[in-house]
């Protein structure tokens, strides 16, 4: 879990904008859904079987007896959301959220257990159009944020009988080989056989190499909705590589699944990753709703924006008010309000907490202004205040108080 300083703070801030501005565009709504949620919403949702609900996540009894967990994930809460609020019956929405999710993960580079997600969902589309729509707006926000180094790939896992009938071949086959499979595959091969494929372990590479592919089990339809996905996408000049292993770790996908990774970040390759789950609404309590989503991991994209180096500048202020005299540093807080007033969208920083004048011109040079306003205790029984620029050559000029705002806006 990560504390994040101020030093920090202008990547997150320039990730959360560019991409509520993408989203906008988009027309994405956003949303707030709680951080905790009864624990069995991600039993039902992500899976028994699966990494996370089997031992990443921080459940805790309440006092009420409830059993509650810290979200590890957003999709199943904005679904629960969706249901709990009668947003569905017919409608469709486009929703996203941001915020901390939780998970008990063995803490590595690039892997923490707060950490901080961008979550779009479309729900009551059945695609794919909105697949291909959805891989544009991320593929936009890596334009938008000017990162190079990520690549899409995709994959379709059919649909759940199809991925049934492919999840018993597959069984069949690891049983096959069980003395080469590592602990965790064989503790996979009965809950989660799947995710097997997703092994990093290089002693079963070949093994999985050479294990039956879910593309040829897939059902006509899934198969025809992948096509037009891969043409969308062709005809948008969106590259992506179609990775046959791609299952993803929650079990609620059907259908299209993605992810934009990168080779930038070592080990923690996924920066953004989703799919279909067309079954999840329905096997929640709501009505049958086809729906697609992504979330994209915030500390990763961080990362990837400081090592590109595309961060813009971080702000600072347009004006330091220095103030000398005891009449004068009364007078400065109602100056500054006054030009905060008259020239919004600039920063006006006042000088606190005293200090001689040689203090005050140290502090402003730091803050980084461009332009110095002094008002001493002189300056304001003549009703003037004199304006220096910081940055460049130039000497210190008086300038009535009243027209003080307009001297600084033809200045900056
Ligand atoms: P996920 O693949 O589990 O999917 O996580 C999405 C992204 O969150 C990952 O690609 C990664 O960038 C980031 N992430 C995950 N775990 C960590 C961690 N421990 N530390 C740092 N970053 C992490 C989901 O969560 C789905 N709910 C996505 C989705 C939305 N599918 C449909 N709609």
């Amino acid at each position: 879990m990560n504390d994040v300083l101020p030093a920090e703070m202008g990547a997150w801030r320039h990730l959360e904008q560019v991409a509520r501005a993408v989203l906008d565009a988009y027309g994405y709504e956003q949303v707030q859904v709680p951080i905790i949620e009864h624990t069995e919403l991600f039993k039902r949702s992500i899976g028994e079987f699966t990494d996370i609900v089997e031992k990443e996540m921080y459940s805790f009894q309440d006092i009420g007896g409830d059993s509650l967990t810290l979200r590890p994930e957003a999709t199943a809460g904005i679904v629960r959301a969706v249901i709990s609020n009668g947003m569905l019956r017919g409608q469709r929405h486009k929703l996203w959220c941001a915020g901390a999710m939780f998970r008990h993960e063995r803490p590595q580079q690039g892997r923490y257990r707060q950490f901080h997600q961008i979550d779009v969902e479309a729900i009551g589309y059945p695609g794919p159009d909105v697949d291909a729509e959805l891989i544009a707006l991320s593929a936009r926000l890596w334009r938008a944020l000017k990162l190079e180094r990520v690549q899409l790939t995709i994959n379709s896992l059919g649909t759940p009988a199809a991925r049934a009938r492919y999840r018993e071949q597959l069984v069949e086959y690891f049983r096959a080989h069980e003395s080469a499979l590592d602990e965790d595959s064989r503790r996979r091969l009965l809950g989660n056989p799947l995710r097997i494929l997703d092994s990093k372990n290089p002693h079963m590479a070949g093994l999985i190499e050479a294990a039956p592919l879910l593309s040829d089990y897939l059902d006509e339809e899934s198969r025809l909705h992948f096509a037009e996905l891969r043409a969308a996408l062709d005809s948008m000049g969106i590259p992506y590589v179609v990775n046959p292993r791609l299952v993803r770790g929650l079990d609620y996908y059907s259908r299209t699944v993605f992810e934009w990774i990168t080779d930038a970040l070592g080990a923690q390759d996924a920066v953004c990753s989703g799919g279909r789950y067309d079954g999840l609404i329905g096997q929640l309590g709501g009505e049958a709703t086809p729906a697609i989503g992504f979330a994209l991991g915030m500390e990763r994209v961080v990362a990837l924006l400081r090592q590109s180096g595309s961060l813009p500048a971080a702000s600072v202020p347009d004006v330091y008010l220095v103030v000398s005299g005891e009449r004068a540093q009364r007078a400065g807080l109602r100056l500054a309000e006054q030009l905060r007033d008259a020239l919004p969208g600039h920063g006006v920083m006042l000088n606190l907490g005293g200090g001689n004048l040689k203090t005050q011109f140290r502090r402003a040079d730091r803050s980084g202004a461009r332009l110095a306003v002094i008002l001493g205790d002189e300056e304001l029984d003549r009703g003037v205040a004199a304006v220096k620029p910081l940055r460049q050559e130039g000497g210190q000029i008086d300038c009535p108080v009243e027209m003080l705002a307009e001297r600084i806006a033809a200045s900056l």
